[in-house]
């Protein structure tokens, strides 16, 4: 009943109890915005091997293809973690990510006042805070060749991973850094490990000169990622945009995600580039996996999720009212003082937390209070 196409892809574990209450957004959006999908669901992960024995299969990563968006939960868990290397559940999201090319994969970290306190650092270190990590996605080490584990002449076992970078993807993928950062605080900063890596050097290399060609008026610094990962608890104030590599980028959105309260704060849009027609391949998903310690329990925190909804409205529809409004809606059940147990860290129990007007609550209570 609508021209926007939507796949939904739930995953294991948490993935399905946070896209629930998702999917009660979804619903409130047809009926009181207009905003419908024309929705598919497919599993993917655990789910798509015990279903068909691939972690996803043809059928769905054509429909991952064709659709305007895909909205993504989370994939992996115990029950599949000692499958072949190609089997496991992780590589149903890798090859979506490579096959759909999405190689700029957009993390936001924002702190929501309500929330300073939920932060493991001081309040005056985190308040007011928003920066975005910006990741590459669909190469460096998570996808260089050689990569494999054999065995050597020497009855020794080696595993092998293959750092590569060409010019052409560290340009693009700063360059929706500094597009980015032109519509925030126009700063980049960009990180790798140029002082020991070779990928690294050429990272430097070419952010400094698509900088000097195309992006002059951006302010762009640079700095080693072990040091970005110290500063990101120093000062974060400093930072707005931050362009890094595959690896990196997945390290340190985790790091960032304790300045924001919790690794189930953080959404994310994973996007390729855009087509004649300016529309860009686009997959949604929390930062966060499918938290195997809480899964089945109706504890886990459906926000990064709600708002990676968020920015697919955004990013993918030009629906940025509407985007807005689930943004608002977060704000809103956070300063009326709901929290899922993830956000009530800094040992308050369940009394304490009452005292200071918080609400524990589990996933269905926090998805009814958004909507
Ligand atoms: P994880 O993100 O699943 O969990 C790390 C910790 O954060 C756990 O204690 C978990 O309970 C907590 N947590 C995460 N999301 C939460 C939420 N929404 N609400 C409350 N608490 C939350 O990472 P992990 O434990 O290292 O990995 C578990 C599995 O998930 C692995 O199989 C891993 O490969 C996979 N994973 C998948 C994705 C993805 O699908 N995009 C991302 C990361 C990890
Ligand atoms: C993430 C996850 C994934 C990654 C895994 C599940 C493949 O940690 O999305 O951050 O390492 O990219
Ligand atoms: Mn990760």
């Amino acid at each position: 009943d609508s021209n926007r196409t939507l796949l939904v892809l739930p995953g294991d574990g948490i993935g399905p109890e946070v896209m629930n209450e998702v999917r009660k957004v979804i619903a409130w959006m047809g009926k009181k915005r207009a905003v419908g999908f024309d929705i598919k669901e497919d599993a993917v992960g655990g789910a798509a091997l015990d279903k068909h024995g691939l972690p996803v299969s043809d059928d769905t990563v054509k429909a991952a293809l064709e659709a305007d968006a895909v909205l993504f939960g989370s994939v992996g868990g115990p029950k599949w973690d000692t499958l072949p290397f190609e089997k496991k559940p992780e590589r149903g999201l890798l090859r979506l990510r490579k096959e759909m090319d999405l190689f700029a994969n957009l993390r936001p970290a924002k702190v929501f006042d309500a929330l300073v306190d939920a932060s493991t650092l001081k309040p005056e270190i985190v308040k007011g805070l928003d920066i975005m990590i910006i990741r590459e996605l669909t190469s460096g080490v998570y996808f260089g060749e050689p990569r494999g584990i054999k065995t050597l002449p020497n009855g020794e076992r080696e595993g092998v991973d293959t750092q590569r970078y060409t010019s052409g993807e560290i340009r693009r993928v700063c360059a929706v850094a500094f597009e980015l950062a032109r519509k925030r605080q126009n700063k980049v900063c960009s990180a790798e490990k140029a002082n020991v890596m070779h990928t690294g050097v050429l990272w430097r290399d070419e952010a400094t000169k698509l900088h000097k060609e195309s992006y002059g008026d951006v302010q762009l610094s640079h700095m080693y990622a072990d040091a970005l990962a110290m500063q990101l608890l120093r000062w974060p104030h400093q930072f707005d945009v931050i362009v890094t590599d595959n690896l990196f980028g997945d390290i340190l959105s985790d790091e960032a995600s304790m300045l924001t309260g919790s690794l189930g704060m953080l959404p994310s849009a994973s996007l390729g580039a855009p087509d004649a027609t300016g529309r860009r391949k686009a997959l949604y998903e929390p930062i966060h996996g499918s938290a195997p310690d809480i899964a089945g329990k109706g504890i886990a925190n459906p926000l990064a999720e709600t708002m990676s909804y968020a920015m697919m409205l955004r990013y993918s529809f030009d629906l940025s009212s509407e985007a807005d409004l689930v943004e608002r809606a977060v704000e809103n059940v956070l300063a009326a003082g709901y929290r899922t147990a993830d956000l009530l860290t800094g040992g308050l129990d369940d009394k304490a937390a009452a005292a200071k007007g918080l609400k524990k609550v589990g996933t269905q209570e926090m998805g009814d209070a958004i909507v």
